[in-house]
């Protein structure tokens, strides 16, 4: 029997949150889509941890659930929780998970908020201060501290459906769905060619072509490369400083 966290991540937040729950494994939500990560098959409870995107849920956790999760015996399953990640504003995140894993015959036991630093630029163009991540980050701590217990002893908290529950998904499935972000734009003469933006993307959106760096069309506009790169040379319009996050980059690789 065992506790298998599935993770989405940009910049690293919901990873710090999975780091504080118990678990046995712990694979990126990406990983599981591509087949690069199996879930065991002893596996009976299932925890997915990852950012609120426009009030919903990343594409990858919907891929996760309709794509992976939908297509696999999951008779062993029987405690499935989530923890959303997100910036003060986590709408109806938890209950459109839900009803993702409902329209996929699934049930969800237990779902939190938790609200960490925002790194999301296109809204307040100014990266949070190492400061306020920091004093936000002890109070995210504070609350998966609760959570982490609650999951242990297998609470039963269901989310319930926000206001304009339909009309807000529908919005951001729409938001959230991965296009080009023609904005991000990398300065050729800061950059090293260490490729972390790439190696870190979770998209794998981020190439190196005749020399230098190519944004792809699928950006979920996360900010993982622009927050995460050593030299600053990603930039994005009007935006200034970047956010350093809670967990080593190293954690972030993944190609
Ligand atoms: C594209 C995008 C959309 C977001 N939308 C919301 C939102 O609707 N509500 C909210 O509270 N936070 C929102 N955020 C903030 C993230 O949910 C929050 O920073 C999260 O902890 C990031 O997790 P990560 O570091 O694991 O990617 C958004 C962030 C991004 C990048």
């Amino acid at each position: 029997m065992s506790t298998v966290l599935a993770v989405a991540t940009g910049t690293g937040n919901s990873l710090f949150a999975a780091d504080r729950i118990g678990h046995d494994y712990l694979f990126f939500a990406e990983d599981l889509i591509s087949g690069k990560s199996v879930f065991p098959d002893d596996m009976d409870r299932l925890g997915i941890i990852f950012p609120v995107y426009c009030g919903g849920i990343p594409s990858a956790i919907q891929h996760l659930v309709s794509d992976v999760l939908a297509e696999r015996d999951n008779s062993a399953l029987g405690y499935i929780f989530a923890v959303a990640t997100n910036g003060g504003l986590p709408m109806n995140a938890l209950s459109d998970l839900d009803k993702e894993l409902q329209d996929h015959g699934l049930a969800m036991s237990y779902g939190a908020a938790v609200r960490m630093p925002d790194a999301y630029l296109p809204l307040q163009k100014k990266a949070v201060s190492n400061d306020k991540a920091r004093e936000i980050a002890a109070k995210a701590e504070e609350k998966l501290r609760i959570i982490a217990s609650e999951i242990e002893s297998e609470k039963i908290e269901l989310p319930g459906k926000g206001l304009l529950f339909r009309t807000v998904r529908r919005f951001s499935r729409m938001a959230s769905t991965p296009r080009q972000n023609g904005k991000l734009r990398i300065d050729s003469s800061k950059c090293t060619h260490c490729n972390t933006c790439l190696r870190i993307c979770p998209q794998g959106n981020i190439r190196e072509e005749g020399g230098g760096i190519v944004f792809e069309n699928s950006c979920i506009s996360c900010f993982a490369c622009y927050h995460r790169c050593p030299e600053g040379a990603i930039s994005y319009p009007g935006a200034i400083g970047q956010y350093k996050g809670l967990v080593e980059t190293s954690r972030l690789i993944r190609r």
